[in-house]
């Protein structure tokens, strides 16, 4: 199969419904932009774009993760991972104005890892994420009662994923723990195991588990589920005390679409071919692919393979799209026919940028992500954990 031969996947009447112009003030998914925007059919909206970022110059310096729409890419300085995006947002001093093309956990991240006079821009504020969402502080705070109560809190240490807020990176800062990233999770969690003798690991079970059993060799009944909905996370004192790690009940609505069936489909369809997938993928789907790894793994990998090799990712499809443009030499599939957007990333299209970036241009700073400077202070000395790990990119599973 060549680019010419992709075959876009189905929209779904949920990627439909979520890419509806809702508000929810309470949500990581933030609300709806004030002000007026640009008409998405407005024809100069390219140029508009050009011209502004142009009269901003160095003044302005925009990230965009690899999930973003074309339409928006296109004007990144810098394409990333979260990873990469947090290290360059924090090697920007110069820029006046950052504008994030991503979601809301990683414009709070660049705002913490910024100087104060530097603002931080996301175009929309309803771009959030629903994985971000499934753990509030509260409940986090709660379930660290829990983990008192049952005598382990003084040898657990807490791991959030960087798709969390930053209330709950400042929890972990505070209780002696660390943010990782998908590229980084192995390291952190060995970290982790040298600082004490548990980890509770939030938000993502998916990333957890795969990386506690894939890269460092626990098992299954060494991770409990906590779920947060539940009394007692649902777990006894006794499973609690008998768990290494303790996954919190989240997951990404994208990645956990694949299941093991779509791999085994794909590898029925197109013999031959290698499955490439995100942690974020729930464990089964995991190992069935022959490759796990962060955004920026799967475009390295991708880069390093043989012309005629066979793919099928699994991962968001605006970059799966981009791959297979990039690679016509190859053969890449999505690892699914109807998964969705990540609708809340592809909030943040070029109506929403140009909006943002005309406001700078006037002299008006909209859409401002600041972060309190007490939650800003301890999420920063989780991620200087982070940042201190030797950058250990996501390797092969095996
Ligand atoms: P990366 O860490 O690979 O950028 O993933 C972030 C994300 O939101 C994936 O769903
Ligand atoms: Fe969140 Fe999943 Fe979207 Fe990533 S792909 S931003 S984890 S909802």
């Amino acid at each position: 199969m060549t680019t010419e031969s992709f075959v876009e996947p189905t929209l779904t009447p949920l990627a439909l419904l979520l890419l509806g112009r809702g508000a929810d003030p309470d949500s990581e998914r933030g609300v709806e932009c004030a002000g007026d925007l640009p008409a998405p059919s407005d024809p100069g909206l390219v140029e508009r774009a050009r011209a502004a970022k142009a009269a901003l110059g160095d003044r302005v310096f925009v990230l965009g993760h690899h999930y973003q729409r074309d339409e928006v890419i296109q004007f990144a300085d810098v394409t990333g991972d979260s990873f990469k995006l947090a290290r360059e947002a924090a090697a920007r001093p110069e820029a006046e104005y950052v504008v994030f093309c991503g979601v809301h956990f990683m414009a709070e991240s660049a705002d913490i890892l910024t100087a104060p006079e530097q603002a931080v821009v996301l175009p929309d504020l309803a771009a959030g994420c629903s994985m971000a969402d499934m753990a509030a502080i509260g409940q986090v705070e709660d379930a660290w009662d829990v983990l008192v109560d049952a005598g382990i809190a003084d040898v657990t240490v807490p791991i959030t994923y960087m798709n969390s807020t930053a209330a709950i990176k400042a929890f972990t800062g505070r209780h002696g723990g660390a943010v990782c990233t998908s590229s980084n999770a192995q390291r952190a969690l060995e970290w982790a195991f040298e600082q004490g003798e548990k980890v509770l690991f939030l938000p993502d079970q998916h990333l957890g588990r795969n990386t506690a059993v894939l890269q460092l060799g626990l098992t299954l009944d060494d991770c409990a589920l906590y779920d947060p909905f539940k009394p007692g996370g649902g777990l006894t004192a006794d499973e609690l005390r008998a768990a290494k790690v303790i996954l919190w009940k989240g997951h990404c609505s994208v990645h956990g679409r694949f299941t093991a069936e779509t791999v085994a489909e794909v590898r029925e369809r197109v013999p031959g071919i290698n499955v490439l997938v995100h942690p974020e993928c729930r464990h089964e789907v995991v190992l069935g692919a022959d490759l796990v790894g962060s955004t920026e793994f799967i475009i390295k990998t991708l880069d390093a393979a043989p012309a005629g090799s066979a793919w099928a990712i699994g991962t968001e499809l605006n970059l799966v799209k981009r791959l297979a443009l990039a690679h016509p030499d190859k053969q890449v599939v999505f690892l699914d026919k109807t998964v969705c957007f990540c609708s809340t990333m592809n909030r943040i299209d070029l109506p929403h940028l140009v909006w943002a970036l005309e406001n700078l241009v006037a002299g008006t700073v909209v859409n401002r992500i600041e972060v309190e400077p007490d939650v800003a202070h301890w999420a920063r000395v989780a991620l200087d954990r982070m940042l201190a790990l030797p950058g250990v990119a996501a390797a092969p599973k095996d």
